[in-house]
C-alpha cells in the first residue's frame, strides 16, 4: 500500500501571533519544496488566521489542536468545527496532554472525531499508553481500547481520511523517543489490526499512521524506514525551523 507520509507539527500553547508570522517565514518556502510529503502546521487558535494567510498558495496544510463536537451555542471557551473549518483542513484530537490536563476521554474524543469528519476536516487521532501502563504490560490493552472506542461508529467509506498517531505519554517532550522497533510493533500489531477490525483491511491499509513523542532531525529516520509508519506528530522540533524542515525530508520515501 501506498500511503503517501505525513508530517505535523504540533506547536501546542507557543507563540504568539507575531512570532507564529515569524516562524512561519522561517520554514514556509524550503517545506513547501519538499515534494510527495503532507505537511501540516497546528499552531494555537489565535494564529489560526495569521497563518492561514501566511501559508496561502504554500502546499503546507493547517491544522487546530482541538474542536468542540457541538456545532454551536452555550459553551464558553469552545471552538466549533465549522469554526475550524474556516481556517484549517486538519484537527488534533485526543493529544495525550488534552486527556491528562483536560478531562478528555475516549467517549469525547469519538464525538471530536465525528464532528470533525462531518465538517470535512481530517482528524488526527492520538493515542498512546502512559509510562505506568507500558511498564505494566498494558501497551497493547490500553491503545486497542482508545482505537476501538475513539473511532467506534465511524462509516468505513470514510475512514481512509482519518489519521493515527501513535503518542506513547512517556516519550512526549522527556527526550526518551520509543524505538522505531518499538513503535513499528504497536503500529503493526495492535493499531492496524484494530483499524482493520472496524473498517476493513483496505482501509486499515489506507490509514496514514503517525509515530510521535521526542521526534528529532537526529532518529526521525529510524521511524520512517518502518514499513507500517506513515509520518510523524512532532511537537518541541516543530518550534525549529531547521528540526521540523530536515524531519519533512527524512519523511520522502
Ligand atoms: P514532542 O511532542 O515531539 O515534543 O515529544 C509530541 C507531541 O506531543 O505531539
Amino acid at each position: 500500500m501506498n500511503r503517501i507520509p505525513f508530517v505535523a507539527g504540533n506547536w501546542k500553547m507557543n507563540k504568539t501571533v507575531a512570532e507564529a508570522r515569524e516562524l512561519v517565514a522561517r520554514m514556509s518556502a524550503p517545506l513547501s519544496t519538499i515534494p510527495n510529503v503532507e505537511k501540516v502546521i497546528c499552531p494555537p487558535f489565535t494564529s489560526l488566521m495569521a497563518v492561514s494567510e501566511a501559508l496561502n498558495g504554500t502546499g503546507i496544510g493547517l491544522g487546530a489542536q482541538d474542536l468542540h463536537w457541538e456545532e454551536k451555542g452555550a459553551f464558553t471557551g469552545q471552538v466549533a468545527p465549522n469554526m475550524v473549518k474556516e481556517f484549517c483542513s486538519y484537527v488534533i484530537i485526543g493529544h495525550s496532554e488534552r486527556r491528562t490536563y483536560f478531562g478528555e476521554t475516549d467517549e469525547t474524543v469519538n464525538r471530536k472525531v465525528h464532528a470533525a469528519l462531518k465538517a470535512g476536516l481530517t482528524p488526527i487521532v492520538c493515542v498512546g499508553e502512559t509510562l505506568g501502563q507500558y511498564e505494566s504490560g498494558l501497551t497493547s490493552e490500553v491503545v486497542r481500547r482508545q482505537i476501538n472506542a475513539g473511532l467506534a461508529g465511524i462509516d468505513p467509506a470514510i475512514a481512509s481520511r482519518i489519521v493515527i498517531a501513535y503518542e506513547p505519554v512517556w516519550a512526549i517532550g522527556t527526550g526518551k523517543a520509543s524505538s522505531g522497533e518499538n513503535a513499528q510493533g504497536v503500529h503493526s500489531r495492535v493499531i492496524r489490526p484494530a483499524l482493520s477490525g472496524l473498517f476493513g483491511e483496505s482501509n486499515a491499509q489506507a490509514i496514514r499512521i503517525l509515530y510521535g513523542g521526542s521526534v528529532t532531525a537526529a532518529n526521525a529516520a529510524e521511524f520512517f524506514a518502518q514499513p507500517d509508519i506513515d509520518g510523524a506528530l512532532v511537537g518541541g522540533a516543530s518550534l525549529k525551523p531547521e528540526e521540523f524542515i530536515a524531519i519533512t525530508k527524512a519523511a520522502v520515501k
